[in-house]
């Protein structure tokens, strides 16, 4: 039986006050437990629709569901809705807004009236997982975009969230950074934790999801598992999408050498240097 949508969008539009329409009828769910990335190109509506999850926005038109109940938008539903859905915005400027670090990751925990010890507890252990015990003291504002990134990510995990939603995530993190995030969302995963994040990174999303979203000009252009989605040359040309490095040489490798028709597509570059040393 296919489990039900924690995150459900059904028919969803919205447009902006300045008359720009940024969904049209938007329809998806995320379901308990998956990692998904959202894909497609500047101004496709990704952010848009992540502020939908979490109720920032509200849509003209349609429905939200969050474990099958409509998202309603008096205050405390949202207080509600918003401890279990935690979104990490792109600009960690729009997010961060305490002088230290230390104050600005505590807030939600403190927000929620958890007792001293125990926010000092989760922000201790947020800080040793996000890698940033050194940035504790800091001043917010004197930190590069990727530490800021970070720290806003630890502020999101203190609430410890159902959903955690990262719009573009490594957006000028470093690499070793970058792959300590994906690990993170990983090992928070495996702990139950649904992860959705937006990305134009194509080799992230065939790294690292499960099933991919691809959005274009408002609208759910496909949603699919990563090799069905960037197998399909006209919805990858269409929605901008290039094809993942492991991917492109695995197609090559299959039309020159017999590599078995059943074999799955490297998904990292370790499993692809292990296919070519067997092949070559
Ligand atoms: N605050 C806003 N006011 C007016 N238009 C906006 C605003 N934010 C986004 N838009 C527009 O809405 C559309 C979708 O934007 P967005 O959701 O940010 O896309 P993405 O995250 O995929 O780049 C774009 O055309 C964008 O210009
Ligand atoms: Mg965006």
């Amino acid at each position: 039986m296919s489990r039900p949508y924690i995150i459900e969008a059904q028919n969803v539009s919205y447009t902006y006050p300045d008359g720009t329409t940024a969904l049209s009828t938007v329809s998806t769910g995320i379901k308990q437990g998956e990692k998904i990335a959202v894909l497609g190109e500047n101004g496709a509506g990704k952010t848009t629709l992540f502020l939908h999850f979490n109720g920032i926005l509200r849509p003209a038109s349609g429905t939200i569901l969050f474990n099958d109940k409509t998202v309603l938008y008096d205050r405390r539903s949202l207080r509600e809705l918003r401890s279990k859905i935690q979104i990490v915005f792109q600009d960690p400027d729009t997010q961060l807004f305490s002088a230290r670090v230390y104050q600005d990751i505590s807030f939600g925990a403190l927000n929620l009236g958890l007792p001293q010890d125990e926010v000092k507890r989760r922000v201790d252990a947020a800080l040793l997982t996000v890698d940033i015990e050194h940035l504790r003291d800091k001043v917010t504002h004197s930190l590069s975009h990727g530490e800021k990134k970070r720290v806003a990510i630890a502020g999101a995990l203190v609430m410890n969230p159902e959903v955690l939603i990262i719009d573009e995530p490594t957006a000028c993190v470093d690499p070793r950074h970058q792959q300590n995030l994906l690990d993170l969302f990983d090992k928070l995963n495996s702990k139950g934790t649904t992860i959705l994040l937006s990305t134009h990174d194509v080799e992230l999303a065939w790294q690292w999801a499960d099933r991919l979203i691809v959005m274009h000009k408002g609208t759910i252009a496909r949603e699919g598992d990563p090799y069905t989605i960037f197998s399909n040359e006209h919805l990858t040309q269409k929605t901008g999408l290039c094809k993942p490095l492991a991917l492109e040489v695995f197609d090559a490798l299959r039309q020159q050498t017999s590599i078995p028709s059943d074999a799955a597509p490297p998904r990292n570059k370790q499993t692809l240097l292990a296919m070519l040393n067997k092949k070559l």
